[in-house]
């Protein structure tokens, strides 16, 4: 069997995890930064985060950015960046999900850059310093509040690219589980199949003797499953909570450390939600599925590992399709669809495949086996 290969593991976020947290953020911001709060399209108005941040900030200077859209848009941040660099802004602030916080890396790294931002996006300009940025998370999903990943869209170009950097891992986390309380079923639906999305990727490639990351996954794992068994009681705080700690463990890179990694789903994915507007959580439900069953002796043996230790089939139960079929299940029992018909979207798979190429994505998964020809197979299936 592969061994895990040897690895560094940085990660410098202080997470404050807790009800009644937010306040902390007048202890953890310095009172002779110039901060730049930014959020989303309003929701933290409404549900009383915003009151709860401006009260923490009544003894710092701010400046405050709204409106950065759901799949945050580099031509709306691009003003903020101006924000930054005309007002001396030396901490960001981000007060949001996954977009807000994703926003809020592009500025502070953009700030302190000559050229325009996109060339990040493009990995034409590597981005070695960033403005500090602290972050309230306000939907557990991405896992974004504690990583130094970024996933901005050019709406002009209908493009979705990430990048990732050690610059931009926020240097605080406060996660306060009772902001939760206001998100949808669909947000908290979108979390919950993020979140085993991101699990997945770090563990359904191909077996190595990594004890620490199969076992801590396959734990994720199980408690997404667990999650969406008692989705009925997904307004409990128990719930909220272990769903944002979950979310958070999953994405800070501890699981995939030294192990092969896939993220094709997300690649695909992110051409679908820029193509065709679908939520992020909603595409990762479509293409998994349908890339597992394209790849499932690629991945036989994680699979069955997963089928077993994660869904407990045994015996003639233990088979991949049986282990997808647990999969697709968990999705639907949220209420989350699995082809793209279901959202009444009648794809273009050849403009899809285009996109990817057209970024580069032409040996995608754990072994580069995902040629456009394979992606274009993946996406038959999930049509
Ligand atoms: O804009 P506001 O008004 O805040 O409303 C948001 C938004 O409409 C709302 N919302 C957030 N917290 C709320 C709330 N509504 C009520 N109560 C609350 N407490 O929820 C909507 C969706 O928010 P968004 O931030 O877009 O969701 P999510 O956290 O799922 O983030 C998705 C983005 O993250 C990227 C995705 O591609 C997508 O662009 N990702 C980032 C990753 C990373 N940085 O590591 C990895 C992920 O795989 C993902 O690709
Ligand atoms: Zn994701």
């Amino acid at each position: 069997m592969t061994t895990f290969s040897n690895f560094t593991y940085y990660n410098p976020t202080r997470i404050v995890f807790g009800s009644g947290t937010i306040a902390s953020i007048e202890k953890l911001i310095h009172t002779d930064k110039k901060i730049l709060f930014i959020y989303g399209g309003g929701s933290i108005k409404t549900n009383g985060v915003y009151a709860q941040v401006t009260e923490a900030l009544k003894g710092h200077t701010f400046t405050e950015f709204s409106g950065v859209e759901a799949n945050p848009h580099k031509e709306t941040l691009d003003k903020a960046v101006a924000v930054v660099k005309n007002e001396g802004i030396d901490f960001i602030l981000a007060v949001g999900g996954g977009s807000v916080i994703d926003g809020a890396k592009y500025v502070a790294a953009a700030a302190l850059y000559d050229g325009d931002g996109w060339d990040i996006l493009e990995w034409k300009h590597t981005v070695k310093k960033a403005v500090p940025i602290g972050a309230v998370l306000t939907l557990p999903a991405t896992g974004s509040e504690s990583n130094g990943g970024s996933v901005i869209t050019r709406a002009e170009t209908q493009e979705k690219r990430f990048f990732k950097s050690e610059a931009v891992y926020p240097v605080f986390a406060v996660m306060d589980y009772t902001v939760m309380t206001t998100l949808s079923d669909r947000q908290l639906a979108n979390g919950l199949v993020d979140t085993f999305v991101h699990t997945a990727e770090q563990y359904l490639t191909y077996p190595t003797d990594g004890m620490v990351q199969d076992g801590y996954a396959e734990a994720l794992l199980r408690n997404i499953a667990a999650l969406a068994k008692d989705w009925e009681n997904r307004r409990t705080e128990s719930w909220q909570k272990n769903l944002m700690w979950t979310s958070n463990q999953a994405l800070n890179e501890l699981i995939g450390v030294g192990v092969p990694q896939d993220w094709a789903t997300h690649m695909i994915g992110h051409e679908l939600t820029a193509i065709y507007g679908l939520d992020h959580g909603q595409t990762l439900a479509i293409v998994l599925p349908a890339l597992l069953r394209q790849l499932r002796l690629q991945k036989s043996k994680k699979l069955l590992k997963m089928g077993r230790n994660v869904f407990g089939l045994e015996g003639a139960d233990l088979t991949e399709d049986k282990t997808i079929d647990k999969i697709e299940a968990l999705f639907r029992s949220v209420d989350v669809k699995l082809t793209l018909s279901e959202y009444g979207i009648k794809a273009d798979v050849d403009a899809v495949v285009t996109a990817l190429k057209g970024h580069g994505m032409t040996a995608l998964g754990e072994t580069g086996s995902i040629t456009p020809d394979v992606a274009a197979c993946i996406l038959q299936r999930a049509l």
